[in-house]
């Protein structure tokens, strides 16, 4: 009895021991060889990618190996970095910091005398310019264990689009659109009402999308920034998606009508309310980088309308005067979610700046709407005349002709920094106006309010999608950055990210309750799970192991990512 339980029992001990519990890493025995790499080259479309950190070009410094000038020209321009499959528009991620505290990086400034360092940036990968690339790149690193790092744009927060030592699946040049004036999604069944919906590919843009909606007489719901360069179609969708104009359209997920995806064994396959329905549910602000490689997303299209934009700029010559003013602006929130505004503001103990716009609403009814705050603070900061406030109202034609004016200029990006957040709920807005701007006042640095919820965002069922329900009963969401210089030791960079611990404490004792957008947050939450899933983790879980049983698909913080270590390459035992 007992050789036969032993005999039987054997086996399964070596098949466990056979199989690492470690991926294989650039460098590793078990990397491919030349020879598995030129299979897959001949496999895909394109040539195999060796990406270097964007200013390797400035090394060595002796004799620069590329376009030096062109680094430090275009190093804060988030559309050049997008185009680069070895950037990420925040650098501190391209970087990697030993056990020791010794930091390899590849500094765009090459007088601080440093050597360029691969840090953080995959050493091979694939372009993929079509859906067969995809597969063949999925099925390359689930047959070698490699650990696969999907990347669009590498505007990641949380630096999820690269990893040391990984397999590159770059998305960028998916760049298909097409508008379809009578949209039906895959599968359903006849006499389904047609939409209005352009359909992006994986690697588009936004600055592409709203060209390509505005060419076609249309307005799409999407994400804001100078250049406008985060992806259309990939972690910004699936983490949820905000936008100026949610309050109106909601989010991009509720936007979001259809999907096509590669799954982890090299399935193409598509996700809307008829098929694979499971998989719609999860794509939908259950995280990027975790279930499958989305390939194209369909959105709604809505009809283009006028907007009022309203800028007010004070400043704050004392703390009492900050508290009083920030009190006043959180209390107008309810009121400007419900009359359709979004938008931006930055609060900080020296002075507010608020930019938000409303769509659809006349310059004067936006602007009887502002005037009882623009009075208020100009009352108390000190009367007419004192010169602490400046307030606008300025009508635009269409969202098109606001966002030439306002986004296709500037930079934004290119410095290193991390970041921390809370969705805040309307109760909290409503409630404890006091409270929330002594906590937004106590961040030292500033804090901005996206403005991006309340609205159409409360409207939908909380259970009819992956995404985090905390996002429904949201006015938006309150985050800050700690930014650190090149170069900076590692010192001043635990520094930096202890503050970041430290002022989301602050946040999340203002809304224990409440959790934060998996897009815009910090790798430190104590419980990431609750605060970027909530109730609807062990479903997304579930959903998960269904798509992806070996899990190939692994990000810091996403859904499954516990059952790793903190490298992100070693199951826990
Ligand atoms: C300057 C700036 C402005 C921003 N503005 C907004 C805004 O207005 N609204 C808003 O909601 N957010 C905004 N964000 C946050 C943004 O949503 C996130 O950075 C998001 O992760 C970007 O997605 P990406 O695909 O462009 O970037 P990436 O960094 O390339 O990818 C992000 C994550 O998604 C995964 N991923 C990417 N593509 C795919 C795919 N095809 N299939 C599966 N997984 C994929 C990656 O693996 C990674 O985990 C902004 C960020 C920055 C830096
Ligand atoms: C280097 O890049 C700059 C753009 O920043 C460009 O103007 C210049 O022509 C480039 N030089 C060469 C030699 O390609
Ligand atoms: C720190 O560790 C790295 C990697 O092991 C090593 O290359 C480097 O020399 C170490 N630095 C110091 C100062 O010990
Ligand atoms: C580059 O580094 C040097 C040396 O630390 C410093 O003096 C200089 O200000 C830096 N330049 C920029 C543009 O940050
Ligand atoms: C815009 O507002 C006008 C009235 O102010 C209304 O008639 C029209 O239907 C609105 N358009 C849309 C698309 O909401
Ligand atoms: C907004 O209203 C104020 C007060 O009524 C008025 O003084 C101002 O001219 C108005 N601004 C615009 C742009 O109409
Ligand atoms: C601003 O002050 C004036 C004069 O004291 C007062 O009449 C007015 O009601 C105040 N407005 C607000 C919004 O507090
Ligand atoms: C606030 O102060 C700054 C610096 O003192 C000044 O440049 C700016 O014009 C002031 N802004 C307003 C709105 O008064
Ligand atoms: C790190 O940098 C700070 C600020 O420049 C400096 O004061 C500190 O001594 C440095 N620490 C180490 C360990 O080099």
């Amino acid at each position: 009895m007992i050789m036969k339980a032993l005999w039987l029992v054997l086996p399964l001990i070596s098949s466990v021991r056979s199989q690492t519990s470690c991926r294989c890493l650039a460098g590793d025995q078990c990397w491919p060889s030349d020879s598995d790499f030129s299979i897959l080259a001949g496999q895909v479309s394109q040539p195999l990618l060796y990406p270097k950190p964007p200013a390797a070009a400035c090394y060595p410094t002796s004799k620069p190996s590329g376009n030096c000038s062109e680094v430090t020209d275009n190093a804060r321009n988030g559309n050049w970095r997008s185009g680069q499959p070895g950037s990420m528009q925040s650098p501190n991620f391209e970087t990697y910091i030993h056990g020791n505290g010794t930091i390899d990086a590849c500094y765009v400034n090459v007088t601080l005398g440093y050597k360029c360092k691969q840090g953080s940036v995959p050493v091979t990968g694939v372009d993929a310019h079509t859906i067969s690339d995809v597969q063949a790149a999925v099925k390359f690193a689930s047959q070698h264990n490699l650990r696969l790092v999907i990347k669009n744009t590498g505007h990641d927060y949380l630096g999820r689009s690269t990893a040391r030592g990984s397999f590159l699946l770059w998305t960028h040049n998916l760049k298909d659109i097409t508008y379809n004036e009578g949209f039906v999604p895959d599968g359903a069944p006849t006499g389904e009402s047609r939409s209005k919906a352009l359909t992006l590919g994986a690697g588009v843009q936004w600055f592409e999308a709203y060209n390509a909606a505005e060419t076609n007489g249309r307005f799409i719901v999407g994400g804001l920034s100078m250049g406008a360069s985060v992806g259309a179609a990939g972690g910004w969708i699936q983490g949820g998606g905000h936008s100026a104009f949610s309050a109106r359209h909601g989010l991009g997920v509720d936007n979001v009508l259809q999907f096509t995806a590669v799954t982890a064994s090299g399935e193409y396959l598509t996700a809307n309310a008829f098929k694979n329905v499971d998989l719609f549910w999860a794509l939908r602000g259950g995280g990027g980088g975790t279930y499958a490689v989305v390939t194209s997303a369909t959105y709604l299209t809505h009809d283009r309308v006028p907007l009022t934009a309203t800028y007010v700029l004070a400043n704050f010559t004392t703390p009492a005067i900050a508290q009083d003013v920030t009190t006043e602006f959180v209390k107008i929130h309810p009121g400007l979610a419900d009359a359709g505004w979004g938008g931006y503001s930055f609060i900080s103990p020296l002075g507010l700046q608020l930019f938000y716009i409303a769509p659809n609403v006349s310059l004067d009814n936006a602007n009887a709407t502002i005037q009882p705050f623009v009075q208020y603070v100009t009352n108390a900061t000190g009367g007419p005349g004192s010169n602490n406030l400046q307030a606008f109202v300025v009508p635009f034609e269409s969202f098109y002709a606001w966002y030439v004016a306002t986004y296709t200029i500037g930079e934004q990006v290119g410095e290193s920094l991390e970041l921390g957040s809370r969705l805040i709920p309307r109760e909290t807005f409503e409630k404890e106006p006091a409270k929330m701007a002594q906590a937004m006042l106590s961040v030292n640095s500033g804090v901005t309010i996206n403005f991006v919820a309340g609205g159409a965002v409360s409207k939908p069922d909380p259970e009819s999608m992956g995404l985090n329900p905390a996002w429904r009963k949201a006015l938006g969401h309150v985050l800050f950055t700690e930014n650190w210089a090149e170069g900076a030791n590692i010192t001043e960079i635990q520094k930096a990210k202890q503050r970041v611990r430290d002022y989301v404490r602050i946040l999340d004792t203002l809304t224990p309750e409440s959790g934060a957008y998996f897009n815009e947050a910090t790798l430190y939450e104590v419980n990431p799970q609750k605060t970027f899933f909530g109730s609807h983790y062990a479903k997304l879980r579930e959903i998960k192991a269904k798509y992806d049983p070996q899990s190939l698909f692994v990000v810091a913080s996403g859904v499954g990512s516990e059952e790793w270590d903190g490298s992100l390459n070693c199951r826990h035992k």
